[in-house]
């Protein structure tokens, strides 16, 4: 007899596995709704919300970037965003088995866990030069406490970046700090260690934001940022703009590797998936608006350069915080919201990859270190790529292998990563798997209709123009 869709077979794969059914009442799910809340909220605001979101905001014309963001979260990310939480819950937190699992009535369905692997294998590289940016943000809050960065030049901020930049140790220093402290908590498991982690981390977060926000108004030019922020300019809506609000919805909601698929594993039967994404996305965007108006009221006020790029967070803001009055604290107090970010989005990374080849809590441990200390040393490509490596350029002079890590994975595998579940969630697994999660008909026909043919159309436009264009 075929076992129904929602009731799953316990020894799959010859590895026990816990039903989703009946993870609400064991210790490997969530505490609680909120705990998965903020769990999910931690990793989707990262370094894209406040590193990345600002300075594309700062170079793609302010207000027409982020309405076309908005729009791109609600239309294309939402939408997958309830998909992968709901492929999670259902087939559970293991995502190169939970394609298979769905799709098990159909004859090659378990081919459909390739997007599984590829998932985990993105995020594993994700997290290779995503700590490595980390760790810049720990050295700077470091340097900030211990007031080494007070009343310079401006021109020495960018030499004391490049001095970083330029020395491998140092980067590998403060990495493996912020790889081993992740790793601590992952390897404690869902419950034990990322459930605590994010019910004090989050709050952290949220004050440091509100704190810095409040600052940034009172000691810089708000007028302005609000100005930049919310005064769109139509005439910088290009398709180029677009895309890179597609793309970029992608990476903020961690969506196309699995995470929320991992995350989504672990949630109970109760909690309402499509209203629980609504919420995420909604705290996320939220979380991206205040890093920019922590950020912008100082650019302007501070006469600087609000399309500075990447180097707006490391060497930009820097140089306000060196002049300004309290700015030992307040830079140690902005780098620590960055750390704090990444941290919580970092356990997010590791997950799908552990929740797959971990055989239990218990197996956990010897497979989060194993998983650190890969990414370790893949981080050693991103490491050399600034300094001894950075004549490496194997494919045009304009990018690094750095920049290329960065691209094929987050520009190239995670929109593939997410057609791939819109496709298969959208058209190939049983209607049931999804419908039942909905509480209005309407809604669900909705969501159906976006995953369907909204969000493919949209990942297919960003894919080919990211591959081709
Ligand atoms: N959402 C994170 C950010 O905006 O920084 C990045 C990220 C985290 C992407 C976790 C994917 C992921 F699984």
């Amino acid at each position: 007899m075929r076992t129904p869709i929602l009731s799953y077979p316990t020894h799959a794969h010859g590895r026990r596995e816990t039903s989703p059914a009946t993870k609400a009442g064991t210790v490997t799910g969530w505490s609680s709704r909120a705990a998965f809340i903020a769990a999910a909220v931690g990793s989707a605001v990262g370094l894209g919300n406040i590193w990345k979101f600002p300075y594309m905001v700062g170079a793609n014309g302010g207000g027409a970037f982020v309405i076309l963001y908005l729009a791109m979260v609600l239309l294309v990310g939402l939408p997958i965003l309830i998909a992968e939480l709901g492929l999670g819950r259902t087939g559970g937190a293991a995502v190169t088995r939970t394609f298979g699992r769905i799709a098990h009535e159909l004859r090659g369905g378990h081919l459909w866990n390739a997007v599984g692997w590829l998932g985990a294998a993105t995020a594993i590289l994700i997290l290779s030069f995503y700590s490595v940016i980390a760790g810049w943000a720990l050295a700077y809050a470091w340097r900030f406490s211990l007031g080494s960065l007070q009343g310079l030049a401006a021109e020495d901020y960018s030499a004391r970046f490049d001095a970083l930049l330029a020395s491998p140790a140092e980067m590998i220093f403060w990495q493996l700090v912020v790889l081993g402290a992740a790793a601590f908590v992952a390897s404690r498991g869902v419950r034990a260690g990322l459930d605590r982690a994010v019910r004090w981390l989050m709050p952290v977060l949220a004050v440091l934001l509100i704190g810095l926000g409040i600052y940034a108004a009172i000691i810089g030019d708000a007028a302005a940022a609000l100005h930049f922020m919310f005064t769109p300019d139509f005439s910088a809506l290009t398709p180029e703009v677009a895309l890179s609000a597609a793309g970029h919805a992608f990476f903020t909601l961690s969506l196309g590797l699995g995470a929320m698929i991992a995350y989504g594993g672990y949630v109970a039967e109760d909690v309402a998936i499509p209203r629980a994404a609504g919420w995420i996305a909604l705290f996320d965007t939220l979380c991206a608006i205040a890093a920019g108006m922590a950020i912008m009221p100082i650019v302007f006020g501070f006469g600087l350069d609000p399309a500075a790029g990447p180097g707006l967070v490391f060497v930009t803001l820097p140089v306000a915080f060196g002049s300004m009055p309290g700015g030992a604290l307040v830079g140690t107090l902005f780098f620590a919201l960055l750390v704090v970010a990444a941290m919580t989005s970092i356990f997010a990374l590791i997950e799908p990859m552990a929740a797959s080849l971990a055989d239990g809590e218990a197996d956990r441990r010897k497979w989060v270190i194993r998983l650190t200390a890969l990414t370790a040393i893949l981080g050693l490509i991103s490491v050399f790529s600034f300094n001894i490596w950075s004549d490496v350029r194997p494919w045009g002079e304009d990018k690094t292998l750095f920049d290329w890590l960065s691209y094929l994975t987050t520009e190239v595998s995670l929109p593939f990563g997410g057609l791939c579940v819109a496709i298969f969630i959208g058209w190939v697994a049983p209607r049931k798997t999804m419908e039942h999660m909905f509480d209005s008909h309407f809604a669900f026909k909705l969501w159906l209709l976006s995953i369907r043919y909204v969000s493919p159309i949209a990942v297919i436009a960003v894919f080919t123009h990211l591959t081709i264009g």
